[in-house]
């Protein structure tokens, strides 16, 4: 039995204020809500002060990237030790925007799920294909590079979540349909067991990403190879996040 998991991306959204009348409104909307993994991934600036709110709720605490050295002369980074001491458990890794707008590669996303694992995080390693790619028939080869590539000399998955995002789908207020989603999520199963074994692919969580909403989330996670979401827009509110939760 896989516990699902609904994690909030707030990307470059909420300043101090804002983030925590966001989880101050959030946390009575979920309170004792179980049987479901609740994660938001605010902004580094904020981390501190969002984790000091959610001590002792069933919310958990993620940042959106690491840097894959502990410390040195890395000016602009954060370790994945920091985010720890920030008080975070999560750590979402090769989000399609960090892949498109800031030169992420499979490479960098295996370094960082490295660095994130060492440092005892939960790594939500975003995958996912563009819609050319689709388009032309590529979304299994591209999936399957990413997999291999992100996870490369990684023994163990047991703190390792994978987020698919296909990247239409993401922001633009077009889902990818159930089935569609659905189809993904068993290929990219079945890429886990043939890597890691049936055992470890029967225990991944594999989420899915791209306009999430209340009004299409029952469907999506109905999915048997669906186990959860990965929400931008609608995380930015407690009311809609909140359905998200209460819906897995
Ligand atoms: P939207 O839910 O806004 O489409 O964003 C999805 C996403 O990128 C979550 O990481």
């Amino acid at each position: 039995m896989r516990t699902p998991v609904i994690a909030g991306n707030w990307k470059l959204f909420k300043k101090s204020a804002e983030a925590l009348q966001l989880v101050e409104g959030l946390i009575p909307l979920v309170k004792g809500k179980s049987g479901v993994e609740i994660v938001v991934a605010p902004v580094f600036t904020v981390l501190d002060r969002v984790a000091k709110a959610i001590s002792g709720t069933n919310i958990k605490l993620s940042a959106q990237d690491c840097y894959w050295e502990e410390e040195g002369a890395f000016t602009g980074e954060v370790s994945s030790g920091m985010l720890l001491d920030a008080g975070c458990s999560h750590v979402i890794i090769g989000h399609s925007e960090r892949r498109q707008y800031f030169g992420e590669t499979d490479a960098t996303v295996n370094k960082k799920i490295k660095a994130a694992l060492a440092a005892g995080l939960v790594a939500i390693f975003c995958i996912g294909e563009t819609l050319e790619e689709r388009e032309s028939g590529r979304t299994f080869d591209v999936l399957g590079t990413q997999i291999k590539g992100g996870l490369s000399g990684i023994d163990s998955l047991q703190n390792v979540i994978v987020a698919y995002e296909p990247v239409w789908a993401i922001g633009t207020g077009k889902t990818a349909s159930d089935a569609q989603a659905q189809e993904a999520h068993a290929f990219i199963r079945g890429e886990i067991a043939a890597l890691y074994g049936a055992d470890a692919a029967g225990k991944m969580r594999i989420l899915y990403g791209g306009s999430v909403k209340p009004e299409n989330v029952a469907g999506l996670i109905s999915q048997p190879d669906i186990d959860g979401a990965l929400v931008g827009g609608a995380s930015l509110k407690a009311d809609s996040f909140a359905a998200l939760v209460n819906a897995a």
